[in-house]
């Protein structure tokens, strides 16, 4: 079985993306120099425990900001400790002759974003005002009208990444797909269009099972991809599968409920079954790439989660008891696919 494959052309939404994500970029930086980030780091070399003590901040949060801030090239990290950069003390330092605070503060009472991420990084939690539905999702059970409303939603995010996923050769080997928190169904229904001897479950939320029902039928394949209603956290996952496919859930999750969600996948695969992670993946030192230190950032913002590393991801997996952990890009957008195996 091998990861690699020709990578398709016709999937490549990055123009979307990159415009989507750049809307985070200057409110981090506006609430950087508010709390004083920049400066404290042009004063001493931090790690981010000691940066979030002398600031007053949340170190979840302060980490998921200065990955982005890295990414944009204000703060850069050595041996774990943060410093800022010659163009962050030149420019952003508020003694600094060239110090550029009225500029980028300038419009500021129009970005709600600047005070939505000032509170997460004080507290930690979600933002009050940012959608949301972490607490419906925590329960299993969100209402029909937003159910409605965020498959929509998730099935314009996800439909190029899943054409780009269904052109993968390792779907040739699957028969039994479980899409764990799949949404509108769309990467069960572009590898079941793909893949003629593949058929696909959409495990998920009940409301939004019944949303998903009417994307499937659209695309005509109700033959071969079904929904189930399963509360991930407290009911018993379908067994039979041969493959367990999440994508973007672990993002919306905390360390301790991914690994949970690692081990549920674990415990409900065949040996020989196959987890698949889809996933926009951090670089190891957590400086980027900019596109994902931006959607660690939307993710502070509405969910309990973060984008992590490959490292991070293949700890999860192996502390679960997978073996054979493997990541490929998955062509066009920014996304990975990570594969580990059931001895
Ligand atoms: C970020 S969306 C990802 C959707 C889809 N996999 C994609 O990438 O387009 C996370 C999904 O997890 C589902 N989910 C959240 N909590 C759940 C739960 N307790 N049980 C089942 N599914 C859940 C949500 O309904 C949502 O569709």
């Amino acid at each position: 079985m091998t990861m690699a494959g020709p990578l398709p052309a016709t999937n490549n939404d990055r123009i979307v993306w990159d415009t989507y994500l750049a809307a985070y970029r200057l409110p981090v930086l506006t609430v950087a120099d508010e709390v004083g980030t920049l400066a404290a780091l042009s004063a001493h070399a931090l790690d981010t425990a000691a940066l979030a003590a002398q600031l007053s901040v949340n170190a979840r949060a302060l980490a998921i900001h200065l990955s982005l801030l890295a990414a944009m090239g204000f703060v850069e990290r050595r041996e774990g400790l943060w410093r800022a950069t010659a163009e962050a003390r030149r420019w952003l330092h508020p003694e600094a002759e060239g110090y550029c605070g009225p500029l980028i503060h300038g419009f500021r009472q129009s970005q709600p974003l600047h005070e939505q991420l000032l509170a997460t990084l004080r507290t930690g939690e979600k933002a009050e005002g940012h959608a949301s539905a972490a607490a419906e999702w925590e329960r299993g059970d969100l209402p029909p009208e937003l159910a409605v409303r965020i498959t929509a939603f998730m099935n314009a995010h996800s439909q190029a990444s899943a054409r780009g996923v269904a052109m993968l050769p390792l779907f040739a080997e699957v028969r039994s797909l479980l899409d764990v928190g799949g949404g509108s169904g769309i990467f069960a229904i572009q590898l079941a269009r793909a893949w003629p001897r593949l058929r696909a479950t959409v495990m998920e939320i009940a409301s939004v099972c019944a949303a998903a029902d009417s994307y499937i039928a659209e695309a005509g394949v109700e033959g071969r991809v079904a929904t189930q209603a399963v509360n991930m956290f407290t009911e018993a996952w379908p067994q039979g599968h041969d493959a367990l496919f999440f994508s973007n859930v672990f993002h919306d999750w905390s360390e301790p409920t991914c690994q949970i969600l690692a081990d549920k996948a674990f415990a409900a695969l065949p040996s020989g079954g196959r987890i698949l992670l889809h996933e926009m993946l951090l670089d190891d030192d957590h400086c980027g790439p900019l596109a994902t230190a931006a959607f660690s950032v939307l993710m502070l913002l509405g969910t309990r989660g973060r984008q992590y590393s490959f490292a991070e991801l293949r700890g999860m997996l192996e502390q679960a008891g997978f073996t054979q952990v493997e990541t490929c890009e998955t062509g066009g957008g920014y996304y990975s696919l990570v594969s580990a195996v059931k001895p």
